[in-house]
């Protein structure tokens, strides 16, 4: 077996699908919503740690598109977690230069939080030691879908030829156009699927699975994963 070199032991991009805090706060006999409180929290702590263990991107699937069939109760919640999150937590890592930026649906957001997602990003864009992308409102087919449309308009417009369009050409029309492909990706609370995260952008990402609950997912369980990951013989089809 051939042993692989130090930094590529290290996801330089891990995914993560912050799943559990619904049943995390259940066992407890609390209400969901104390459970995505403490995910919210949480957030900071992994974040940080992923920063100090050197890892250069971090996707947080905080909202699927199909969450918005939650009940209007736990939707309204959570929208006011975000924007509470975006106002300190954000804040908090705009001061140690964290570029941010957002992947999903913005428009289905109140306005005052699709402003201030953008104001984040423009505020951010030129940090680039570690960057932090919330998926918030996303699902990879809706983003997918959008793709294609944006493809079939520069044909329409002669500005691509279908014979031109390539893996690059639908990389750049995504919504994580310009980040590298995750080559990590993480689903805390026992659940093996993907819930429409990304799909295209982790077709050869190294999937981790842990029952841990988001909001007990703590560093030393990132440590474990990474080190999961720095086991694992990666491969892409070759041999
Ligand atoms: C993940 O936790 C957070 C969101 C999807 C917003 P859940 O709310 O899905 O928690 P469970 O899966 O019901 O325990
Ligand atoms: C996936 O979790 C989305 C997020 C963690 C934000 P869900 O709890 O919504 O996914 P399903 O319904 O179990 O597939
Ligand atoms: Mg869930």
């Amino acid at each position: 077996m051939t042993t692989k070199p130090e930094d590529d032991k290290l996801p330089k991009h891990i995914a993560i699908i912050m799943d559990g805090n619904g049943r995390w706060a259940t066992e407890k006999g609390l209400p969901r919503t104390e459970g995505h409180k403490a995910g919210a929290e949480n957030v900071r702590v992994i974040l940080e740690h992923a920063k100090e263990r050197g890892i250069k991107y971090v996707t947080l699937y905080a909202f699927s598109s199909e969450n918005w069939k939650r009940p209007k109760e736990e939707v309204k919640v959570l929208l006011d977690l975000f924007r509470k999150y975006m106002k300190e937590d954000v804040a908090e890592l705009q001061k140690k230069k964290v570029r941010i930026s957002f992947i999903g649906d913005r428009t289905r957001f109140p306005e005052d939080m699709q402003e201030r997602m953008n104001e984040v990003e423009r505020e951010t864009a030129d940090y680039n030691d570690f960057h932090v992308i919330l998926a918030l409102s996303y699902g990879a087919r809706d983003d997918m879908i959008a793709a294609i449309k944006r493809i079939a308009m520069d044909v329409m417009d002669r500005q691509c030829m279908i014979s031109n369009i390539n893996e690059q050409v639908v990389n750049d029309a995504l919504s994580t156009h310009g980040i590298p492909y995750p080559d990590l990706v993480i689903r805390t609370s026992g659940e093996q699927r993907l819930s429409n995260f990304l799909l295209w952008e982790i077709a050869y990402a190294e999937l981790y699975f842990t029952p841990i609950y988001w909001p007990d997912f703590n560093e030393q369980d990132l440590d474990i994963a990474i080190e999961a990951f720095g086991r694992r013989n990666r491969r892409f089809g070759a041999v």
